[in-house]
């Protein structure tokens, strides 16, 4: 929670108190929305859900009830000023800390949201989404730089010599988790699926990939298009990922405040679900399903089980991938040898965010918890499901089993993806299709 603390103050510090009252893009809150409402949900669910305790600003809730307002009329509500916000979050955080002091969160308690400490992971991980909500906030504002880290490591020198794809052998796996103490509703419970033999991509689809597509005309021909996503291209003019321009010959972006020459063989990053889906028909593709994506980040073919991250179940390193906001670009295509998966796939976890095939569905014996507003209300076919986190998503929402969700058409958000086809007869069929999977964990 101070990690997260530490880069909500951050990323507010960063800019002019005009900034942060400010609607940067209809599609986000001022960043003062977003300020006090990380404390109003910590207020909410810590100290007085968990706490038990009155709570200080009762009369705040539907101000920072993100269900009540959307994003684009939040600025004209009687919001708090950056110095009262600042306060606010200050208040909360000193009684939440003497909840925190005072409270059982041993595996046995009762009490489900004190159970291992989850209502205080939920809470950090909320705090790391708005976070990322604030950095896409950051990456829509207009004006020069403001947020500063060093770049990330250069390609290793296997890099090019990589495979572009990986098989990823047939049979069933256990998705989803019963044993991650902070896993949340949508992630719960761990089941079996069996996934048929599939290849993958072995890293995310780079910039010189995708600029390909773009050349080729991929953007004219409604061959390669969903009729949905069509109908979306024309009607936006879409033509290459948000923040791309011309300069002269050479596509240049705008990555927060820097205009630079677009890095071919850096993941593709700003490409909605339907610019992802298209690319993957025009490469005579597809994209992964959600359990295939799953399976190749979490099932370990040698021990028979699912793991916790594509490396095993440390947690991540700066060796592992990039997360965390660490550096503020993905990282280039083959980087993170140390995190590849069993099948030599590569990034499955960090720099960016992974569209796949798949609707939000539950899983078989899903079940709301803490409440249906966290989940249960976006499952289905209006919603497609993201994998794998990006730069700027913290360690602790980023194990292989945690879920994202978008609209096809969401852009600002800072997703790529990796593209897969099915495996030929023969292919991946090893012994293991007549195993069951040894479930989850050590
Ligand atoms: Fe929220």
């Amino acid at each position: 929670m101070e990690r997260a603390r530490r880069r909500t103050m951050a990323l507010t510090g960063a800019v002019t108190e005009d900034d942060l009252v400010a609607q940067h893009s209809p599609l986000m809150s001022p960043l003062v929305w977003d300020l006090a409402h990380i404390a109003n949900q910590e207020e909410l669910w810590l100290v007085r859900e968990a706490g038990g305790r009155p709570g200080l600003r009762p009369d705040l809730d539907h101000l920072y009830d993100a269900f009540r307002t959307p994003r684009a009329d939040r600025p004209a509500l009687p919001l708090l000023g950056p110095a009262e916000a600042r306060a606010y979050v200050a208040e909360v955080r000193s009684q939440t800390l003497e909840v925190l002091a005072a409270a059982d969160t041993s595996p046995d308690q009762q009490e489900r949201l004190l159970a291992d400490g989850f209502v205080f992971g939920m809470l950090a991980q909320h705090e790391q989404q708005h976070d990322e909500t604030m950095l896409a906030t950051h990456q829509l504002r207009q004006g020069p730089p403001v947020l500063d880290a060093p770049e990330p490591p250069q390609a290793p020198a296997d890099a090019a010599a990589l495979p572009p794809e990986v098989l990823v052998p047939g049979g069933p796996f256990t998705m989803g988790t019963s044993t991650e103490a902070w896993a949340l509703d949508n992630e719960l419970p761990a089941h079996t699926v069996d996934v048929p033999a599939f290849w993958l991509d072995t890293t995310p689809v780079t910039n010189g990939a995708y600029l390909e597509f773009i050349a080729a005309g991929g953007y004219r021909d409604p061959a390669w298009w969903t009729p949905e996503g069509w109908r979306h291209v024309q009607e936006e003019g879409l033509e290459a990922p948000q923040f791309w321009s011309r300069d002269g010959e050479t596509w240049v972006r705008r990555r927060f405040g820097h205009v630079e020459p677009v890095p071919a063989d850096e993941p593709v990053l700003h490409v909605c679900w339907y610019e992802a889906d298209a690319y993957a028909r025009w490469a005579g593709r597809r994209l992964p399903t959600e359990s295939e994506w799953e399976k190749a980040a979490r099932h370990d073919p040698a021990g028979g089980r699912s793991r916790r991250y594509p490396w095993g179940d440390a947690d991540p390193g700066p060796e592992h991938a990039n997360l965390g906001q660490r550096h503020l670009r993905p990282a280039p295509a083959g980087s993170y040898p140390a995190g590849a998966a069993p099948s030599g796939a590569r990034q499955l976890i960090g720099d960016v965010w992974e569209w796949t095939a798949s609707d939000f569905a539950p899983y078989p014996g899903f079940e709301a918890f803490p409440y249906k507003e966290y989940s249960e209300v976006f499952f289905g076919p209006e919603y497609k499901v993201l994998r794998g986190g990006a730069f700027g998503v913290d360690e602790v929402a980023s194990r292989a089993t945690f879920r994202n969700w978008d609209y096809p058409i969401r852009r600002q958000i800072f997703a790529g993806f990796r593209t897969a086809r099915d495996a030929g007869p023969g292919e991946g069929a090893a012994a293991e299709h007549t195993r069951r999977p040894g479930g989850e964990g050590a």
